[in-house]
């Protein structure tokens, strides 16, 4: 018998299911994105950069472009959030999958450094805005024969003290806390809720210069080996469309570190 080799499964694995993706126009998001077009969803692509956002679609093949609806916005706003789920059952009838990817990293500030603002602005888009979606999808999905699957990313951020803001971090602790309590829930609705937690992944967000600062990259990296601890936007969603999809489907409420050995120290 022949065995498939990896990524050569047929690639319509989610052949006519409806997904939305957060942060979709960079980084990760794009490559979630991309990942479910190639295996035959129906993808909202949602972004707060709308020209960044019209490049990805540009970029598809036509046959994947067919398929991606672009929205933009700020997931920090609740009507957004609601917007774009209401927009993937407009479009295709129901919501299948929520990828709760967006976010943003501010300039790693430990607390005595940290402005109401900073603050508020990184709690608003990386908490509120994955509450306000995940409260809607539960909803939706509840009213829809099959329940539906949500994957959030969180960071390792989200599960050690160390290593990024103060503010990104307790978001991404939030992150955990609100993806478990979901995933036990609606346990018995078939609703699942998983979160992935990435190391350091080769994105827009690395290459933010405010990481330079003393509390950043140079602390982020320290005694390791960027060419080794580095993984790419693929890797990460890879596990994504795993955790999403009928492979996992007893997996519910698992953080997954996905960061190469990073955070094992
Ligand atoms: N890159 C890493 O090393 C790393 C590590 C751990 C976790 N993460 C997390 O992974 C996720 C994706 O990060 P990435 O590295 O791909 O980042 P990125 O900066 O490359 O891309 C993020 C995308 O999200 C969009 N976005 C940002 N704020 C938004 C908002 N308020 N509303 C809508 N869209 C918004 C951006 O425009 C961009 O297209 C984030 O949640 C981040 O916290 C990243």
């Amino acid at each position: 018998m022949d065995i498939p080799k990896r990524g050569e499964s047929g690639g319509s694995d989610f052949a006519g299911k409806s997904v939305v993706v957060t942060g979709a126009a960079a980084g990760m998001g794009k490559q979630i994105a991309a990942g479910f077009l190639r295996q035959g969803a129906s993808v909202v692509a949602v972004d707060i950069n709308e020209q960044a956002l019209n490049g990805l679609k540009e970029g598809l093949a036509p046959e994947l472009a067919d398929r991606c609806v672009c929205y933009a916005g700020d997931i920090a706003e609740q009507s957004v959030n609601e917007g774009m789920i209401a927009r993937a059952i407009e479009e295709n009838g129901r919501l299948d999958i929520l990828v709760n990817n967006a976010g943003t990293a501010g300039h790693s500030e430990p607390i005595t450094e940290t402005t109401n603002d900073d603050w508020n602005r990184i709690l608003a888009v990386n908490l509120n805005g994955p509450m306000y979606a995940v409260r809607e999808a539960v909803a939706r999905m509840l009213e829809q024969e099959g329940g539906g699957s949500i994957v959030t990313i969180a960071s390792v951020a989200g599960i050690k003290g160390c290593r990024s803001s103060v503010a990104y971090s307790v978001a991404k602790h939030g992150l955990v806390g609100l993806c478990q309590h979901t995933a036990y829930a609606y346990m018995h609705q078939g609703i699942r809720s998983n979160i992935i937690c990435p190391g350091a992944v080769r994105t827009g967000m690395t290459s933010d210069p405010g990481l330079e600062s003393p509390f950043g990259r140079a602390r982020i990296m320290s005694g390791m080996d960027p060419d080794l601890v580095f993984g790419d936007a693929s890797d990460i969603a890879d596990a994504v469309l795993f955790l999403a999809g009928e492979h996992a489907k007893f997996i519910n409420g698992a953080v997954l570190v996905v960061d190469g050995g990073m955070s094992c120290n």
